[in-house]
């Protein structure tokens, strides 16, 4: 992921803090295998770069039309196998659009991205954006996602 993003600071560091949420989350989740969730947890952007080259967009269509096909390539040349590597880039191909019924997997992931995303609009005081910040406090998909927003929030 380092590798593939190169100078994009920002993004390394926006996954490697959903990774660090993903970590607090999972213990505390039945149920969740922590291999799917972090591997998607740190390649759950990965569609970005493309997304931006070839539709000129971020938005989260584009980023999850063109982060399968990364993440997979990525996850072949690392030797996983084929259930994991379809679980990870399914998760990827909708990370901002929960379908009705989820895996365990794919709502430690929302949540933890959902926590960094509204860590990161508070630190720049910017949500007009990037669409997220507090007011989608409501929509935490597991009870620890909730709590840690609860208690970050409180401490602020
Ligand atoms: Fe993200």
């Amino acid at each position: 992921m380092e590798d593939y993003f190169g100078q994009d600071i920002k993004r390394i560091r926006h996954a490697k803090t959903v990774v660090s949420y993903a970590e607090r989350i999972l213990p505390e989740t039945t149920g969740a295998n922590p291999n799917v969730v972090i591997a998607a947890a740190v390649l759950h952007d990965i569609g970005i770069k493309n997304a931006e080259t070839t539709h000129g967009s971020s938005a989260a269509q584009f980023q999850e039309l063109e982060g399968p096909p990364v993440a997979r390539d990525i996850l072949v040349k690392l030797g996983y196998d084929e259930p994991f590597i379809a679980e990870v880039c399914d998760i990827v191909g909708h990370h901002h659009h929960p379908a009705t019924e989820e895996t365990v997997n794919f709502d430690v992931l929302y949540d933890s991205d959902l926590l960094t995303n509204i860590q990161e609009s508070g630190k720049h005081e910017d949500t007009s954006s990037s669409g997220t910040g507090k007011s989608m406090a409501g929509t935490f998909r597991t009870e620890a996602g909730k709590r840690i927003a609860d208690s970050d929030t409180a401490r602020h």
